[in-house]
């Protein structure tokens, strides 16, 4: 049951750090769409991401069996964590770069987005490592 939860969250999530990808491919077409990608991904982030982020995080801690933290196994709970821990972080310069936007201060909004990109290079290869040993594995 708790592997369940745990591989609904990281669908649910993965689906979603999809969709920011998306828009924030399209984020610097013009003015008005760089501050409309800081308040969609903000809300996406608090209303979708953080919560589904969160359920990876506690049923992932309560799926690991100390006796077993070696080897790819250790990888794993590793790269998953560092993969959280990466979005938990990023929210920071989501929610600043929302309140830049809501400034019309676009020199803000320009240096949170490149802080965006920088931990979402942490985040995203941590993520698919995570994914790529839970599915492919022997773990
Ligand atoms: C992006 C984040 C994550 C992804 C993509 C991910 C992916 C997966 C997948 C696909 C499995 C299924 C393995 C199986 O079939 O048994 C799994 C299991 C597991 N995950 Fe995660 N996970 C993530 C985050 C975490 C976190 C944050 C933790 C702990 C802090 C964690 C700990 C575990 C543990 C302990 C298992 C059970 C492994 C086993 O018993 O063989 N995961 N995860």
């Amino acid at each position: 049951m708790i592997l369940k939860l745990h591989l609904f969250a990281v669908a649910f999530w993965l689906g979603v750090v999809g969709v920011e990808y998306i828009l924030e491919r399209s984020r610097a077409r013009n003015r008005h769409q760089g501050f409309a990608v800081a308040d969609y991904h903000y809300q996406i982030d608090l209303g979708l991401e953080a919560p589904a982020f969160m359920v990876a995080l506690v049923t992932g801690l309560l799926l690991i069996d100390p006796s077993r933290l070696d080897g790819l196994y250790l990888v794993k709970v590793l790269a998953g964590g560092l993969a959280v821990l990466s979005n938990l972080v990023c929210l920071w310069p989501v929610i600043q770069r929302k309140r830049a936007a809501d400034s019309n201060d676009l020199p803000a909004v320009i240096h949170y987005s490149s802080l965006i990109d920088q931990i979402s290079m942490l985040a995203i290869p941590a993520g698919l490592l995570a994914l790529g040993l839970g599915m492919f594995g022997q773990l």
